[in-house]
């Protein structure tokens, strides 16, 4: 199984510019299409920034960073940058409609058998795909933040998605030197799932007070050897993002899900985490703890 060739990614936001950097250093032409033009020159630039420092720290070496660099062409036209592309992945707004509209507008312009992936992180992957003429080429590639660095691509498989997509997409994801996991198109996958499980637990026992946020967070790193403290994640992912998630995965998986009221509170307060300067912990303008 060979990588694709034209991969199109459609948005250029955070997640969609990781994608194309991705795909562009793994060998692809990469074609990253937005409504946005500031959005598309901004992700250019951020890719070369971000190619720039793979470069420093020995990760990219400087000839693939040149070469990925002249393989991302950029456009304001979904038409002209999905046409004849046998991979497309979309990491447009999480909005059912919006993903509808752009799947059906790639299908339309794609090569005949290309794979139509959604990065979507919480949103049905059958229900996306269903607006497909043919939802067996649909499938769910879902990146992780940020892209360049997290090893994983989950790959989810919606009840219409083929066997040959998902061995077709999963060829893309470790071609571009990712590891991969199938899941089965249930709410919230494998990851989001167990971390909103977890940030929801940390968030009860500091209202429970259990310990001080510090400590939970603390005893969480050092005792259970995870990267980050659940509540330092919370406030890395946003507590508004985490709080829409929680209500989705409750309202689909039940009662376990159910936000704490500190939480509701917080988001009622703007306390949304680094992108507001203050979630559980509080933050610099470049988001630095204080
Ligand atoms: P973002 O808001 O940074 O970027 C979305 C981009 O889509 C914007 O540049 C916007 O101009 C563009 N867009 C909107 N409508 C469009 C259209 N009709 N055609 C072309 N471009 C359009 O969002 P982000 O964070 O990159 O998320 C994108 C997707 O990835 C969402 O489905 C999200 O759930 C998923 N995701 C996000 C993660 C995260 O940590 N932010 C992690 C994993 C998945």
């Amino acid at each position: 199984m060979t990588a694709p060739t034209i991969v199109s990614v459609i948005g250029a936001g955070l997640m969609g510019r990781g994608i194309a950097y991705v795909a562009a250093v793994g060998g692809a032409q990469v074609r990253l299409v937005d409504v946005d033009a500031a959005q598309l020159e901004d992700a250019v630039a951020r890719i070369g920034r971000d190619l720039d420092a793979g470069v420093q720290r020995g990760k990219v070496d400087a000839e693939v960073a040149h070469a990925a660099r002249e393989r991302i062409r950029t456009t304001s036209t979904l038409s002209d940058g999905c046409r004849d592309a046998a991979l497309v992945i979309e990491a447009v707004v999480e909005r059912m409609d919006v993903k509808h509209e752009v799947l059906r507008a790639a299908e339309a312009v794609a090569a005949a058998d290309a794979v139509l992936a959604t990065n979507t992180s919480a949103l049905s992957i059958t229900e996306i795909i269903a607006a497909l003429d043919d939802p067996s080429r649909g499938v769910g590639m879902h990146f992780f933040n940020p892209v360049p660095k997290m090893r994983l691509v989950e790959l989810v498989r919606g009840l219409q998605t083929s066997p040959a997509t998902m061995d077709r997409a999963e060829a893309a994801a470790q071609a571009w030197g990712k590891q991969t996991v199938r899941v089965e198109d249930l709410p919230g996958f494998a990851t989001s799932r167990i971390n909103a499980l977890i940030g929801n637990e940390g968030m009860r026992m500091l209202e429970e007070g259990v310990a001080s946020a510090e400590d939970i967070d603390t005893a969480v790193k050092l005792g259970l050897n995870h990267p980050m403290g659940p509540l330092e994640m919370g406030d890395l992912v946003g507590w508004d993002t985490r709080l829409k998630i929680l209500e989705h995965l409750e309202s689909t998986l039940g009662e376990r899900f159910r936000p704490t009221n500190l939480h509701r509170r917080m988001v009622a307060a703007g306390r949304f985490g680094r992108k507001s300067g203050e979630g559980v912990h509080r933050y610099d303008a470049d988001g630095n703890r204080l």
